[in-house]
């Protein structure tokens, strides 16, 4: 690896995030994308001209996971694939990879690693296994908002009145782009396990001392709630049926449109520390909206995506298609809009990218792991078991390895509370 200056990615999976990686790559330097995966080789093909119309390298599609591995120009491996494809994906790669096959140095997973903790410790077990670097892509971590705001809070503010006590973080749109993410069973759960795992790592991030570990924070409590507010409404359940040919029955079967938590932490010196976290699919504004504060004794730090430099305005003489070429999961064509200038910057995968390119290149481990990753699921669990018990979990709690939502069971109806 020592003669590598450059890495060739494959990607697995090429839906809706892979596209926003490969636009994110556009300023990623040392990398090439050399291949696509996808289940449905449309999709794939697709995705493979997207790259190349990007200028991201020779793109091409390939048959398999295993095919991929096999190719000495692949190093690393995006894993994009639906939540439910995980243990399935990561088993061929470490089989692939054990029978001695191709050169591969690491793989990045998308959030979340798994749906449950047993899933989440088996993708860990099985990279360790196959001996490859593994990066856990969480891009909230690498916005340039929260890196750079989160340096100056701890460099000016932190250093000179102490630590912050407070971090929120939310994240809302009005619902997901495809029908499996709405299914608790292959999802994992409805919008707590979709993006509060965005929220709570966002906001652990933001109250720990930059260069300081992730065990100099302890979670010591976990108090959430969960409902379905809107979704459940029966004309909005039969929108959801309608887009899956009945398949979704959210009278029936729903998953949580809503979710809060409160996570409690102390600090090594056991000073108490508190992460709050919302996220919603019942958001209906111009489009996503992720907020985030961190508060201490004398200063505070805040961002909200859509207060955006750029905004447009269209009177209602304007009348065109539906789309997201404003900002993502839009609302609206007229108006007032905001846009985000650039949204794969803004949101964190130019960053995020870019360290996992350079880590692989440089042979290390990236800073946000699956041991990342696994201990965001752990919390997420933690955090359905106290909406289901409706009392506040010490963490962490019994049984948590073995833990599987009453959502994910198809066994959670709020309407029967
Ligand atoms: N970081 C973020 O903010 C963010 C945003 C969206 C999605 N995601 C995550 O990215 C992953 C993919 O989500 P998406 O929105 O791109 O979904 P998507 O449905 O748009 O795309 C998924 C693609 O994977 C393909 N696929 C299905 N099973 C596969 C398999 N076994 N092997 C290879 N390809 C397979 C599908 O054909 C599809 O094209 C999910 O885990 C999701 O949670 C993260």
């Amino acid at each position: 690896m020592a003669d590598k200056n450059r890495i060739g990615i494959g990607f697995i999976g090429g839906g809706f995030i892979s596209r926003f990686h490969l636009r994110g790559m556009i300023a990623v330097r040392d990398m090439d994308v050399i291949g696509v995966f996808d289940k449905q080789s449309e999709i794939a093909e697709s995705t493979v001209a997207l790259a190349r119309s990007l200028s991201l390298g020779p793109a091409k599609s390939y048959s398999s996971i295993s095919a991929m591995v096999a190719d000495p120009n692949i190093d690393a491996l995006w894993i994009c694939a639906p939540n439910f494809a995980r243990i399935e994906v990561m088993e061929e790669i470490a089989a692939a990879v054990g029978s001695g096959k191709g050169s591969l140095i690491g793989v990045a997973c998308e959030k979340p690693l798994g749906r449950n903790v047993k899933e989440a410790r088996r993708m860990l077990a099985l990279v360790k296994q196959a001996e490859l670097l593994d990066g856990y892509l969480e891009n909230q971590l690498f916005a340039p908002a929260i890196v750079r705001g989160r340096d100056i809070i701890w460099k000016r503010g932190a250093a000179v009145t102490g630590r912050p006590f407070l971090a929120r973080a939310a994240e809302e749109h009005s619902g997901p782009h495809m029908p499996w993410f709405w299914e608790g069973e292959l999802q994992g759960g409805g919008v707590l396990n979709d993006m509060m795992c965005h929220s709570v790592e966002v906001a652990r991030f933001l109250l720990t001392e930059p260069g300081a570990p992730r065990d100099s924070l302890t979670a010591v409590s976990v108090n959430a709630f969960t409902d379905c507010l809107k979704w459940q409404r029966p004309e909005y359940a039969k929108q959801l049926s309608d887009m899956s040919s009945g398949k979704i029955d959210y009278l029936k079967r729903p998953a949580e449109d809503f979710a809060r938590a409160l996570v409690e932490y102390r600090d090594s010196d056991g000073q108490r520390l508190v992460v709050e976290t919302s996220t919603s699919w019942c958001y209906v504004g111009a489009g996503l909206r992720l907020s985030m504060e961190l508060l201490g004794p004398e200063y505070s730090m805040s961002v909200n995506s859509l207060d955006t430099d750029l905004k447009v305005f269209f009177s209602r003489a304007v009348v065109g298609r539906q789309g997201e070429d404003l900002v993502e999961k839009q609302n609206a064509e007229v108006g007032l809009m905001p846009v985000v200038g650039n949204e794969e910057a803004g949101y964190g995968y130019e960053w995020e990218d870019r360290h996992m390119v350079q880590s692989f290149l440089a042979g290390k481990r990236p800073d946000e792991n699956f041991d990342d990753g696994l201990a965001v699921t752990e919390l997420l669990m933690a955090a359905y078991m106290s909406a289901e018990q409706g009392q506040t979990i010490a963490f962490p709690p019994k049984g948590l390895d073995d833990f599987i939502p009453a959502v994910a069971r198809g066994a959670w109806n709020p309407k029967e509370r």
